[in-house]
């Protein structure tokens, strides 16, 4: 309820002026202004001396497109999936979803505007292992005011597609890790999001529940015409991808195919 009526309050600042002029700077003549990444930088602090995680890069990405990012550990990728959800804030530049600039949003509107429009997957499910399976999906409705007829025939609908039709009152210590990284992906879904993260979904299962979750993955994201980011060391996942991305040294660079 809360997240409905906060949303009416808001107008989320589609500053129309900048976002032409970033679309047109980077380039996107073939429609990459879906999700912008302007001169994104991003470091951290340790032991008094600050440690350059990103590194003043610039890309676009259109409506629909999968894109793969792999890297090493320790080479960014959480923290490049944690700028553009604004979980964290970048040091420098801007990102632009969908016509608004999160960059410019404060604490509380960034957390409105990820419940709302973004969709999350991570390599340790994350499910709340108090609730089960129907609970841990219809969780994002509950935030976000959805959770109405309409609401729940999609949350039942995703469980159908994920396989997990007849686990509804199972826990997730009930479950094996395919499993629940089913759950974890009809979460990601149930509130329509436009855009999905994925941090390392495949990093914890066996190569072929890993093949299975992505084929899932891709069907509910990418041939949906949703945006999936998917960040992993897995060449074999990110092969999915429409477009794949090496982060290394702080740069992102896209791999000729
Ligand atoms: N909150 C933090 N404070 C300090 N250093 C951090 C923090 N988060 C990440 N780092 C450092 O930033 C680098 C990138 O981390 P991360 O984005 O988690 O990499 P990856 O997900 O690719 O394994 C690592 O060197 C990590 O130690
Ligand atoms: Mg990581």
């Amino acid at each position: 309820m809360q997240g409905k009526r906060l949303d009416k309050q808001m107008n989320w600042s589609k500053s129309t002026d900048i976002y032409e002029s970033i679309s047109q700077q980077a380039g996107q003549v073939d429609g990459r202004n879906f999700l912008v990444l302007e001169n994104l930088r991003k470091g951290y602090e340790e032991g008094g001396k600050y440690h350059t995680v990103l590194h003043d890069f610039s890309i676009g990405f259109r409506r629909g497109e999968f894109v793969a990012v792999l890297g090493r550990s320790g080479s960014g990728k959480t923290t490049l999936l944690n700028l553009i959800s604004g979980i964290d804030r970048a040091d420098a530049g801007e990102i632009y979803l969908n016509g608004t600039r999160l960059t410019g949003l404060d604490d509380m509107q960034r957390t409105l505007y990820r419940r709302q429009n973004i969709g999350f997957i991570f390599q340790f499910f994350n499910l709340i292992p108090t609730l089960n399976v129907w609970e841990n999906i219809t969780l994002p409705l509950e935030l976000n005011g959805m959770f109405d007829a309409e609401g729940k025939a999609r949350a039942r609908a995703l469980l159908e597609e994920v396989g997990l039709g007849n686990r509804l009152e199972a826990f997730p210590d009930r479950i094996s890790g395919g499993e629940q990284q089913r759950v974890s992906i009809a979460r990601a879904l149930v509130h329509n999001p436009q855009l999905v993260l994925a941090d390392e979904p495949t990093g914890n299962l066996d190569e072929d529940t890993g093949r299975a979750i992505m084929d899932l993955l891709d069907r509910l994201t990418r041939q949906a015409g949703k945006n999936l980011v998917l960040v992993t060391h897995s060449p074999e996942a990110a092969a999915y991808a429409d477009r794949v991305f090496t982060l290394h040294d702080g740069q992102l660079i896209e791999k000729d195919r």
